[in-house]
């Protein structure tokens, strides 16, 4: 069974024909060709298909694209360009935080989104009172990026530039 899902993508409207069963990723990546979010393991576990939907980070392999009529949805590819990097993007390159670079694009729509909870105040249990605003401590974003996995073993450069960034 197929169905038309509209949705806007980096700024763009785009309709496409899909199998129910698609999943956001497949449809990112295989009908709009927007390949910098990756699939690790294809079942929420790695955080490589980490995609921004309506404001908040989503495993994009865990969820299907029909669902997310009318959305707006953020990938990668429209964080920056090669001219013009987003400061996370920038910050990523400046402090190494990759090595094979699979997991980068997850993790900095991640980033993105750890940044703008924090600065929205919202809280975590890492401080251990969860009624307590989150401080950008290296602690918090650690938590706070524990569900991208990079392999390669990046983790302390990631949270460096993270924490560039986050001033
Ligand atoms: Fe989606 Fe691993 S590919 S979490």
């Amino acid at each position: 069974v197929t169905s038309t899902v509209a949705f806007v993508v980096n700024g763009r409207r785009r309709e496409l024909e899909l199998d129910n069963r698609t999943s956001l990723l497949d449809a990112m990546r295989e009908h709009l060709h927007l390949t910098g979010s990756k699939k690790g393991c294809d079942q929420g576990q790695c955080g490589a298909c980490t995609m921004i939907v309506d404001g908040q980070r989503i495993n994009s392999c865990l969820t299907l694209a029909i669902m997310h009529q009318d959305a707006e949805i953020t990938t990668i590819e429209g964080l920056g360009t090669t001219e013009s990097l987003h400061p996370l993007q920038a910050a990523f390159v400046k402090h190494d935080g990759y090595q094979c670079g699979y997991c980068t694009p997850g993790q900095i729509c991640s980033a993105v989104s750890v940044l703008d909870e924090i600065k929205r105040g919202i809280p975590s249990h890492v401080s251990g009172d969860i009624t307590a605003p989150p401080q950008l401590t290296s602690n918090e974003l650690r938590e706070r990026m524990s569900g991208n996995i990079c392999r390669c073993g990046a983790y302390s450069n990631i949270i460096e530039a993270i924490t560039e960034v986050a001033g």
